[in-house]
């Protein structure tokens, strides 16, 4: 069986003290868990060591890694350094990493050799753009991001991968894909994981749906056969949504 999992992205969100303030609550929140999804949440990384202090049954993950290992990369967060303050997990590739500070694929496959090095598993992000579905490219878009971010890696190696699919015309707009769309497209990821590594491995790796997933959206969206949980953005920020979302299996 694969893993449910919802994580929830807090982006550029909360100071030390609200963050340990949040933190504590979703982790209270997880003893009204009504499934056995696995809860994550992906605080700032200067907030990282001293909320894992009161996390117990929630994990941790960073937002970002640098691509280098170490050295003279002012500002960067190294996979040590994530490692060290006891998160598991990492996400790469959001879309706003993409767009904004002009991450490519070549860079972000390093990010996800370099996580799997130090045994941190990737939640790694795709998506596509409004104009890209409008000129129905959804799906090269998609398979493209999928494949040079992810298939150069062994089979061992991808099963400690998490898929979120999310399409960035959903991200933060309160547009969120339709049940149909989201395992659509969940459907033709697993489909290409198949491809490449098999069936077995394909029905191991969980795909989480991203944008704008709502307390209200969340049982519809889970429902799918393909959906196998979320990666939450402005909801998270709530512990009551966020369990809210988490107990929608
Ligand atoms: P929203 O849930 O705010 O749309 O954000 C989704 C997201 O980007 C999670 O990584």
């Amino acid at each position: 069986m694969r893993q449910k999992i919802v994580a929830g992205n807090w982006k550029m969100n909360t100071d030390l003290d609200s963050g340990i303030a949040l933190a504590k609550a979703v982790n209270d929140s997880a003893s009204s868990k009504t499934t056995d999804a696995i809860m994550i949440i992906a605080p700032p990384s200067t907030h990282l060591s001293e909320i894992q202090k009161v996390l117990t049954d929630v994990k941790m993950s960073t937002q970002n890694c640098a691509s280098e290992e170490k050295g003279a990369f002012t500002g960067e967060v190294s996979v040590d350094m994530i490692k060290s303050t006891g998160a598991e997990y990492v996400i790469i590739g959001h879309s706003e990493r993409r767009e904004y500070f002009n991450e490519d694929s070549a860079t972000l496959a390093k990010k996800v050799d370099l996580c799997l090095s130090r045994s941190l598993r990737p939640i790694f992000c795709i998506g596509e753009v409004l104009s890209e579905r409008e000129s129905n490219e959804h799906f090269n878009v998609v398979f493209s991001q999928l494949s040079d971010g992810l298939f150069h890696l062994s089979e061992d190696e991808l099963k400690n991968i998490v898929v979120a699919y999310e399409p960035v015309w959903a991200i933060g707009t309160g547009v969120t894909a339709s049940s149909d769309q989201a395992q659509e497209m969940h459907a033709f990821i697993r489909l290409k994981i198949a491809e490449n590594y098999g069936k077995e491995v394909a029905d191991s790796i969980s795909i989480l749906y991203g944008g704008s997933c709502k307390p209200d959206n969340a049982k519809e969206l889970f429902a799918n056969q393909d959906v196998d949980g979320g990666l939450i953005g402005g909801a998270s920020l709530k512990a009551e949504d966020f369990i809210q979302i988490v107990n929608a299996f």
